[in-house]
């Protein structure tokens, strides 16, 4: 209880019962969760699940329709200047003109914000790996090289709490690596950060905690690797056939042989005689072999994974 207790104290943004309706669309419906200080917190789900109406509604950006919402103790409809200057937000990429040089941009945001300056700006160019195209129009700059701005620029007020959605969409694998040891250095410097994402493997390696979204409502909130322990699995195998055993038929015949086996969960039956299977237990690997020597097939490939978070994201997103 005394834990309770003061992990809610520490809470920057609380969220009870957010909807938000476009027309007939519900696009949040009843949401619920807390984040707290300090921690990176990533929001999940798939297209349309409700992830930037959800965010657009801390920033302040949209009126909810119903429900509660305070970030930082503040009410962010009724009371968004205040809290805008406290706050980083990332922008979407038509908010800028291409007329704009990456500096001035720095420089236009910098006097909006008290507690800016135009030295920390370059700090920043260079921390997202742009300080060479400082003087470059924004109408030139790669997309890559946009959003690395527009992250730059929801950082230059030094905020207590930023709002990322989608940081790495665009960037190339060693722009998100290096956008991942900055956010985990602004962390280390108690920055709280709350983050959407369609990448599995970010969420698994940047949150402390994810919550899943689904059609405008809550379906999971956890660590990451409590999401993946909680599911019904805990071990994947992939197998490859030999191309002799890999007829169609043959597949067919295989997945429902293997779904009988015991702790068998799921069967995935791919193209060109790529099977995934999905269980829990200590002789699962041995069962699934023993099944396929049993119909006389042959492997060509075996594989045991433990099962990521985007296995959770998949059970958890289709099943609803
Ligand atoms: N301005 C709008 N007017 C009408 N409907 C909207 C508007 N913005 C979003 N929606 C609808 O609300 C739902 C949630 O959209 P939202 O953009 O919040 O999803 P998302 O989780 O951010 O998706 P994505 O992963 O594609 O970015 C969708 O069904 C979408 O079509
Ligand atoms: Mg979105």
């Amino acid at each position: 209880m005394a834990g309770r207790a003061r992990s809610q104290a520490q809470a920057v943004v609380r969220v009870e019962g957010l909807t938000k309706r476009y027309g007939s669309v519900r696009a949040v419906d009843g949401l619920s969760f807390e984040v707290y200080e300090g921690e990176i917190f990533g929001l999940l789900g798939p297209n349309g699940a409700g992830k930037t109406t959800t965010v657009e509604c801390l920033e302040g950006l949209r009126k909810p329709d119903q429900g509660s919402i305070r970030v930082l103790e503040l009410d962010p409809w009724t009371q968004g200047r205040t809290l805008r200057e406290r706050i980083g937000l990332q922008l979407q990429e038509a908010a800028l003109p291409d007329r704009l040089k990456v500096w001035e941009a720095l420089d236009l945001f910098s006097a909006f914000y008290p507690k800016a300056r135009v030295a920390d700006g370059e700090e920043l160019l260079a921390r997202v790996g742009l300080l060479e195209h400082r003087d470059r129009y924004i109408g030139k700059l790669s997309g890559g090289q946009k959003q690395r701005l527009f992250v730059a620029l929801a950082l230059l007020n030094t905020p207590e709490l930023v709002f990322l959605d989608e940081l790495t969409t665009g960037l190339d694998p060693q722009g998100r690596r290096a956008m991942w040891r900055f956010l985990e250095e602004l962390r280390a410097r108690g920055t709280t950060i709350v983050l959407t994402t369609h990448y599995m493997e970010e969420a698994e390696r940047l949150c402390d905690r994810v919550a899943i979204l689904n059609q405008g409502r809550l379906v999971a909130l956890d660590r990451p690797e409590r999401l993946v322990e909680r599911l019904a699995i805990n071990r994947r195998l992939d197998l490859e056939l030999a191309e002799a055993s890999a007829s169609e038929a043959t597949l067919n015949a295989l997945q429902s042989d293997l779904e009988r086996v015991p702790g068998v969960r799921r069967v995935e039956v791919g193209p060109d005689g790529r099977i995934s299977v999905y269980g829990r237990g200590e002789r699962l690997a041995v069962d699934v072999l023993g099944a396929l020597l049993d119909r006389g097939v042959r492997v060509e490939r075996f594989q045991m994974e433990r099962p990521s978070l985007e296995d959770v994201f998949l059970a958890l997103t289709e099943e609803a």
